[in-house]
């Protein structure tokens, strides 16, 4: 089977295509970071109506470097949440009306089930269980993963996700949006324990997490500090990830702990970040379990991942009718796994 994935969730649009016996045969995106940049967040209206100028054009490039015909696709995936309304519409009308015009079915697919299956893609793949962090702009949560769609959410931040906490530092730094990526840059110049950053609930049992209070910490310091400075702004930048790293890394052993399982799976924006990636492998090696990432590329939105998680699951017989019906808020508990076990 041959499933062409469709991402359109936020300022990403992707595309992916994945065969049963080829793999992952391609993958297209454009990144939209530059046309938000100047307001510093996404604008909703300005994502739809890139992603309308984008979809066509992406989708001819990925057929000409997969060196794949339109009529080869047996099944179209597309992400039908979470994420903007209108971003998420443009996506499934666009994707459903492709499956339509081709007679081939399709599926909505979950954003965050993709993120977390997305290190699947890779030749060293994760088998289940495994304890699976995942920590974007949006989320910073763990589950317990025992087969597709079988999530159980042991724990996640009770207010900022961490992504989220380096974007705002990273706006409180003078860095371009989305900030992570250059928070963390910028934190290779500076010397990690120049500040004192809390790790929020790290000595309380279970894995919830909070980065709200980190944030604020930051903007204390940043306040009173002389900004104008590069190493000062540095020196932040390097205390701040590394409270946030070392409470995502304390968290997660916590969790492999309390579950017995020893896999990780690190998946999301923020597992691109390299101090984490880091820590993560020492810690994990010491306790001689074994970690998984995605590719960097595969870290943020993607339309792989896509494609991916829509194979598992329509190889699996799953399939969407003709209607359909995107959502914007949508748990992962709301999840189920496929009616039959073919995978
Ligand atoms: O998964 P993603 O592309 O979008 C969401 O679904 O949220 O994640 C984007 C998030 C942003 O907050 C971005 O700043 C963060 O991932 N991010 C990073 C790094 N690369 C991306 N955060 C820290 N270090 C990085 N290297
Ligand atoms: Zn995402």
């Amino acid at each position: 089977m041959r499933v062409l994935g469709f991402e359109t969730s936020c300022d990403e649009t992707g595309l992916g295509l994945y065969d049963t016996h080829l793999g992952l045969m391609g993958h297209t995106l454009f990144s939209q970071i530059p046309i938000h940049a100047e307001f510093g967040g996404v604008v909703p209206e300005l994502a739809s109506r890139d992603h309308v100028r984008r979809l066509a054009p992406l989708l001819r490039t990925l057929l000409e470097e997969s060196g794949a015909e339109l009529s080869s696709i047996d099944a179209i995936a597309y992400t039908r949440g979470p994420g903007l309304m209108g971003a998420l519409l443009v996506g499934a009308a666009f994707a459903r009306s492709l499956a339509f015009s081709l007679d081939v079915p399709a599926l909505g697919i979950h954003h965050l089930e993709a993120h977390l299956l997305a290190p699947m893609l890779e030749a060293k793949a994760p088998k289940f269980p495994f304890i699976a962090l995942l920590v974007s702009g949006g989320h910073t949560q763990f589950f317990l993963v025992n087969g597709l769609g079988e999530y159980q959410l042991l724990g996640e931040s009770l207010d900022d996700a961490a992504g989220e906490a380096f974007d705002k530092t990273a706006r409180m730094l003078g860095l371009p949006y989305p900030g992570g990526r250059e928070l963390a840059e910028l934190a290779e110049e500076g010397y990690a324990y120049s500040y004192d950053f809390p790790r929020p609930m790290i000595d309380r049992s279970g894995v919830d997490m909070s980065f709200s209070g980190l944030k604020t910490a930051a903007l204390t310091v940043i306040r009173k500090a002389n900004i104008e400075d590069r190493a000062t702004r540095a020196n932040i930048a390097a205390a701040f990830q590394q409270a946030v790293v070392d409470t995502l890394v304390s968290k997660a052993l916590r969790a492999m702990e309390e579950t017995g399982v020893t896999r990780l799976v690190v998946a999301g924006g923020v597992s691109a970040n390299a101090l984490l990636r880091m820590q993560l492998h020492d810690e994990v090696t010491r306790l001689r379990g074994e970690l998984f990432f995605p590719r960097n590329e595969f870290c943020t939105d993607n339309g792989a991942m896509v494609a991916y998680s829509g194979w598992l699951r329509m190889v699996a017989g799953e399939e969407d009718g003709l209607s359909f019906n995107p959502k914007a808020r949508w748990p992962m508990s709301g999840l189920e796994k496929p009616a039959s076990k073919a995978v």
